[in-house]
């Protein structure tokens, strides 16, 4: 595979993220195909023309349907709102193309089960945006935790709080649709979820609470219109190997912008890592004198691939973008054949049950299996 031709749906906040990944893969991986940016749709057609201009593509439209049938597109980013990802990337995946989808999978479990099924059936590659799990530190914590340093792993604590519905006055749009989802939950709980499943293996138990801090919100132009999402979940979690752990969300927290803080707590030590400090984390290992214990702070540096690819010196730090960029070069290791560090459709489906599991423990009131 010398070159592969790429489609972008959607062109906001996630949708530049991905062209940027796209433009600087090679550049920073120095491996893979040469990326051709080939065709890229927005809703709109004039937005769609600058965007095409702005991230380096060919051609633009405003249907993007128009990516399925041009023959030099290979893989095909859906970075379109939560509602549209199933119906876009079954097509895309029917149509040949490898897809790389961001999170959350779908609205409706059914979808995503649909989506799993197709992606399973295409022979194709078919990868979420779980960007949390490339962080160079996450990799490094997995391989501590795996190597036994905290030992015995027996609890884990996980965070994920932003601000930014936090202003009652903000107008209402699409994340307080119903049809976006249950709110925090698949908005935010997704991200925790892939860490966890990452880290630690997949959830088996969950027993939600979920609250809503706003009940309604301005319009844009005149009223309110009833919030119809939740935007704060506090979970309780059951994971393999009977390990506990508790899991908040919340996008309505004054002051925290991107917060994602997990501990792992084990026999012999902890970890703490949190997103807003995403270049460090924190381990504590319960050896040798109790004066002289504490936690020490790790800066990420070249040791923790693949940091060295993107700076050669330690503790100046990487970005969120860079993360994509992990990702998106990861994605092209699927699809040359290699293995990969990705949540494929198959894996993303469980985090995917997670998620309903505990909307339905808090309609329900009790603990739900998995
Ligand atoms: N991985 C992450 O860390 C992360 C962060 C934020 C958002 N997201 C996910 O990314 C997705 C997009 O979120 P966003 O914040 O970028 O939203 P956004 O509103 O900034 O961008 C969505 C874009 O899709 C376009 N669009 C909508 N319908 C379209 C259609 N039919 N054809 C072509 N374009 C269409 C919109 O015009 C808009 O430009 C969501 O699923 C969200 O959950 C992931």
């Amino acid at each position: 595979m010398d070159t592969i031709g790429v489609g972008l749906i959607g062109t906001g906040y996630m949708g530049k993220c991905h062209a940027l990944a796209w433009n600087g893969v090679r550049a920073v991986f120095g491996d893979g195909p040469k990326v051709m940016l080939r065709h890229l749709a927005e809703a709109n057609p004039d937005l769609a023309a600058q965007r095409a201009a702005e991230f380096g593509f060919e051609h633009a439209t405003a249907d993007w349907r128009d990516l399925l049938a041009d023959p030099e597109v290979a893989v095909i980013s859906i970075t379109t709102p939560n509602a549209f990802h199933a119906e876009m990337a079954i097509a895309a995946l029917e149509a040949g193309k490898h897809v790389w989808c961001e999170k959350p999978m779908a609205v409706v479990l059914e979808d995503a089960e649909r989506m799993a099924a197709v992606a399973a059936a295409s022979g194709r590659v078919a990868v979420l945006g779980y960007n949390y799990i490339q962080n160079p530190v996450v990799r490094h914590i997995e391989g501590l935790v795996k190597d036994g340093i905290i030992g015995r792993v027996n609890h884990v604590r996980l965070e994920m709080d932003e601000d930014f519905m936090a202003d009652p006055e903000a107008p209402f749009y699409w994340k307080s649709e119903r049809s976006s989802g249950y709110g925090a939950l698949d908005d935010f709980g997704v991200h925790p979820l892939s860490l966890l499943q990452t880290l630690l293996g997949p959830v088996e138990a969950v027993m939600a609470q979920l609250a809503k801090p706003h009940e309604q919100r301005p319009v844009t132009g005149g009223g309110q219109r009833p919030v119809e999402t939740w935007d704060i979940a506090s979970v309780l979690l059951r994971l393999h190997g009977g390990v506990s752990g508790v899991m908040a969300l919340n996008r309505s927290a004054w002051g925290r912008k991107g917060r994602i803080a997990l501990q792992i707590f084990g026999d012999k030590g902890t970890i703490a890592y949190d997103q807003e400090r995403m270049n460090e984390f924190q381990l504590f290992v319960a050896e040798g004198r109790p004066s002289e214990q504490g936690f020490r702070t790790v800066l990420a540096g070249p040791q923790h691939a693949p940091y060295d690819r993107f700076i050669p010196a330690p503790g100046h730090g990487l970005g969120f973008n860079d993360l994509k960029l992990i990702e998106c070069h990861e994605v092209l290791r699927a699809i040359g054949g290699e293995a990969a560090r990705v949540i494929d459709f198959g894996h993303g489906l469980l985090i995917e049950r997670a998620v309903h599991a505990m909307a339905r423990s808090h309609d329900e009131g009790r603990w739900v299996e998995l």
